[in-house]
């Protein structure tokens, strides 16, 4: 009845998000979590997670053909009633910062028990983020064991890296710059790019579709990851040079390095540091792989230690702002990752948290528009809790900006001063025009240093 149907297995950002634009665009779609409470919501027509635009998609899906997208307790059964499986499951950070696989290797037996019922073709397609050689050695091979089938003749695999990022994830799967497909052969690859041809119709005039082996798209994902991440670290790094000369503005000088067109200015910002689930994880995860195997990537550990040192680097210049943080009440505005998330994970907050309870900081108050309560099952009692931008400045002696919301982009010098006990205001974000906050407060800003 429908042209294609696919089951996901797993339901986070990804998977979910793709399950969503996919039914949306008629295909019948059958996702799978073991996780019952999730099940039943996203059967109800309710997203289990906050992300821009997904929930008014599942109300569409849901009023209009609610068919197309369920959501199932057993993977074998949506395995055996699609034609294309794709394995959309996390694959955390393991303690010793390697990756986490897991998830991937129970999906991969789940769909050899699947298949070992099944006498047609099935494609199988790897959209998590693997370290190369995962969907050849482990998911082929562990389908290849459990199910008795062969590869490339009776199911084929391929590997799609997946580049949405968290707030833009319905916008990223509906109008990526690029499809990647790892093929394990012709025919894999070329049933892949059929079903997108199929899912994107004319966006793939500006889309190209780059085909290539199975370890290669594995290894583009981590790519992508680690260069956006260096640009963040590169950034940080010439934002230290900056502060050490006088009316230099690191703002000013990545625009200007951004504006030659074989780098570009986007992810050039500088300040307190990247966080998310990705990018620590990633670059963690593919330096540990290399290291496996031998070989030790110096960049890569610099743009993380760099990335870790911003917190150092934010907290000194408020001491150097501020005086002796330790007896002084200290304000966090902003505690998510990013703005238009409550997500803590990895987040410059707790890395400027733990720095400053380490110099012996006690009296720490966060502020967050959306991720107060995520932020204190992560951060607990070590800080508290306000419920508004004015309850978090009141009585404080020196706010650091962490997270650039839209809600602390209108606040005005006049603000600060209104309600700080002494208002010692740090830019961690460059949010505020620095002319103007600085010849109004005590201001500092990450890569610039005050005009003297
Ligand atoms: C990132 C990538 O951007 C996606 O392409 C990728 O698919 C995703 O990881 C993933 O692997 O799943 P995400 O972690 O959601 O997406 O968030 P980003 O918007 O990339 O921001 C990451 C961090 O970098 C944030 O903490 C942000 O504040 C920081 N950042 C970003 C900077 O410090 N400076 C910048 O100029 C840009």
């Amino acid at each position: 009845m429908y042209k294609y149907s696919v089951s996901i297995l797993g339901t986070g950002f990804i998977g979910l998000c793709s399950a969503a634009c996919f039914a949306n665009k008629d295909i019948k779609v059958l996702a799978s979590t073991h996780n019952e409470k999730k099940a039943s919501m996203i059967n109800d027509g309710i997203a289990p997670f906050y992300e821009a635009d997904l929930q008014e998609m599942m109300n569409d899906i849901k009023a209009k053909k609610p068919e197309l997208l369920q959501c199932l307790l057993d993977p074998i059964k949506a395995i055996l009633e699609t034609d294309i499986s794709m394995i959309t499951q996390g694959t955390p950070m393991r303690e010793d910062k390697s990756i986490n696989l897991g998830y991937i290797e129970s999906t991969a037996r789940e769909i050899g028990e699947a298949l070992k019922q099944k006498n047609n073709y099935h494609l199988v397609v790897v959209r998590s983020t693997v370290v190369p050689g995962t969907s050849r050695n482990l998911v082929g091979r562990i389908i290849t064991e459990v199910s008795g089938k062969i590869p490339g003749k009776d199911f084929g695999l391929c590997m799609q890296p997946e580049f949405l990022a968290e707030g833009r994830s319905i916008e990223d799967t509906l109008k990526p710059d690029r499809i990647v497909i790892g093929e394990f052969d012709e025919k894999s690859g070329a049933m892949l790019q059929e079903f997108y041809e199929y899912f994107y119709g004319d966006h793939l005039k500006n889309c190209p579709i780059l085909r290539m082996n199975l370890e290669s798209a594995e290894l583009v994902k981590y790519g992508n990851n680690c260069l956006l991440s260096t640009k963040i670290s590169y950034a940080n790094e010439f934002a230290n040079l900056a502060q050490l000369v006088p009316n230099v503005d690191i703002v000013q000088v990545m625009k200007g390095v951004g504006l030659d067109y074989r780098i570009s200015d986007r992810f050039l910002g500088a300040g307190v540091g990247f966080g998310g689930s990705c990018f620590h994880k990633d670059v963690n995860a593919i330096r540990a792989w290399s290291k496996s195997k031998g070989y030790h990537s110096r960049l890569l550990k610099a743009v993380l230690d760099i990335n870790d040192d911003q917190a150092i680097r934010i907290v000194d210049i408020a001491e150097e702002l501020a005086g002796d943080l330790k007896n002084k009440r200290i304000t966090l505005l902003g505690l998510a990752f990013k703005p238009g998330t409550d997500d803590m994970r990895q987040a410059a907050s707790i890395r400027v948290v733990n720095e400053l309870r380490n110099r012996g900081v006690k009296d720490i108050v966060g502020y967050d528009p959306k991720a107060n309560e995520t932020a204190e099952l992560e951060l607990g009692n070590k800080i508290a809790y306000a419920n508004s931008i004015e309850q978090a400045l009141k009585g404080s002696e020196c706010t650091l900006l962490i997270t650039e919301w839209d809600d602390f982009k209108t606040l005005t010098p006049d603000d600060f001063k209104e309600y700080m006990k002494t208002p010692n205001l740090v830019d961690g974000r460059r949010l505020y025009n620095y002319d103007r906050f600085n010849s109004a407060l005590p201001f500092r800003a990450i890569g610039r240093i005050n005009l003297e």
